[in-house]
């Protein structure tokens, strides 16, 4: 894994700037069929960010425990309309999960599953609030940070992982999607 795709860069010859691609990568990606879709242009970048996506599967799994929690105890309340927003929430972060253990697979890792410390690793925090008002609040504050945190990895993977970029913009968007929701909901 010498190549890198930092060296994936515009060559300049006779004073024309040219779009090639890097023959050594391409051969190095012919070799290494052990490595199945992982390419060399992952280069030293793999591990980092199969730990960043751990991160996030963890975040996934605590979002998706606290929604489940808000809509079985959000039930008897006022607002049956607000306990179903928070199945479905509970439903696309499940489907995040996935996508992320989908995509640490893919890397060549193990997406990490263990109850043991869930919460360590997550970003977001589960939440046992009994008033709905509070449970809404909870929810955007988690929100809010797994957008932070969403935005911050894409920024740091930039073009070193475009797949995985693609995966993270996407699920980015849903957040925000779920944070607009919420905001309707929460009285000032
Ligand atoms: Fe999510
Ligand atoms: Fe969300």
């Amino acid at each position: 894994m010498s190549a890198r795709h930092d060296n994936v860069k515009p060559l300049k010859s006779d004073g024309q700037v040219r779009l090639v691609l890097d023959q050594k990568g391409l051969d190095a990606a012919r070799r290494s069929l052990d490595d199945g879709a992982v390419t060399p242009s992952y280069g030293p970048w793999r591990e980092d960010i199969i730990k960043l996506l751990n991160d996030a599967l963890a975040t996934e799994i605590v979002c998706m425990l606290r929604y489940k929690r808000h809509y079985y105890t959000a039930k008897g309340l006022s607002s049956p309309a607000i306990a179903e927003e928070f199945l479905v929430h509970a439903q696309e972060e499940t489907a995040h999960s996935e996508q992320l253990a989908e995509r640490i697979v893919q890397l060549g890792g193990e997406p990490d599953f263990s109850p043991s410390n869930l919460l360590d690793r997550s970003h977001a925090d589960y939440d046992e609030s009994a008033d709905l008002q509070a449970m809404i609040r909870s929810n955007l504050i988690a929100e809010r940070v797994a957008i932070e945190a969403y935005s911050q990895m894409i920024a740091l993977i930039g073009d070193k992982d475009s797949t995985t970029r693609r995966v993270l913009e996407a699920i980015l968007s849903q957040e925000q999607e779920h944070a607009d929701e919420l905001s309707d909901w929460l009285t000032p």
